[in-house]
């Protein structure tokens, strides 16, 4: 049993170019692979009563990849997310979205549309794919909304508005860099780095990873 559980855990997903490379394949297929991680830790955080569970899965910089990663990014996003459907409403998973779809395929913004819409009622998880985002995109739509707006608050202007920041963030492949991903959100969000490359980062490494959140000792800049 575990003690103490975040209410919302974030992770940057790295490694996968590396797991096929290891395995002498194309970086595709250690995206596939990475797909199984995702309903690994999913399902765990379902059956843990974890509320938020979010992945960043594309980032604005991930644009300068080749043609041919970047366009099987998009399919697989959109064939594993359609996949999901059935899972997400048995499980009452609430699927989201966020990041600037304006540059996403056109087929890929209506899947997410149809997806957001028919797990809208489900209020046991909630799912997070951050694709074409970064944190500095955030930070600037955020202000120039505000501004236009003339209101004095960044926070209702966030593309996360009303999902609690994250408690715990865990990245995978032993990079330890945040990589412009929510740099507003993550201001007092525990990190966890583990070496695991994100293809082999399922149940066990993320109850690890959950233990080790749970013996964290979180102090807010107040004195214990
Ligand atoms: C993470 O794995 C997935 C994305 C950033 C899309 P990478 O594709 O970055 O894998 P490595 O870091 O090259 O091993
Ligand atoms: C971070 O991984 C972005 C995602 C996981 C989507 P990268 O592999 O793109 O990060 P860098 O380039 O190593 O910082
Ligand atoms: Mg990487």
């Amino acid at each position: 049993m575990i003690e103490i559980l975040p209410q919302h855990v974030t992770f940057i997903m790295d490694g996968n170019g590396r797991w096929a490379k290891q395995r002498g394949k194309e970086r595709l297929y250690g995206h596939f692979e990475g797909v199984e991680s995702v309903r690994s830790v999913l399902s765990t955080s379902v059956e843990m009563g974890i509320k938020y569970v979010s992945f960043f899965a594309f980032s604005e910089e991930n644009w300068n990849r080749s043609p041919e990663e970047v366009g099987g990014l998009m399919d697989l996003m959109l064939k594993s997310m359609k996949a999901e459907l059935d899972t997400f409403l048995n499980n009452g998973v609430r699927f989201k979205v966020i990041g600037n779809k304006a540059r996403l395929p056109e087929s890929l913004n209506e899947g997410i549309d149809e997806l957001e819409t028919l797990t809208a009622h489900c209020s046991r998880t909630t799912a997070i794919i951050f694709v074409s985002y970064s944190g500095k995109w955030d930070l600037q739509q955020a202000a120039s909304r505000m501004a236009a707006d003339g209101a004095h608050e960044l926070e209702p202007y966030l593309a996360t508005a009303g999902i609690p920041d994250p408690d715990l963030m865990i990245r995978t492949s032993g990079e330890k860099r945040i990589s412009n991903y929510m740099l507003w959100q993550l201001a007092y969000t525990e990190f966890v780095f583990v070496d695991t490359l994100w293809p082999d980062f399922r149940k066990q490494e993320y109850l690890a990873a959950l233990e080790e959140y749970a013996s964290r000792d979180r102090r807010f800049g107040k004195v214990k």
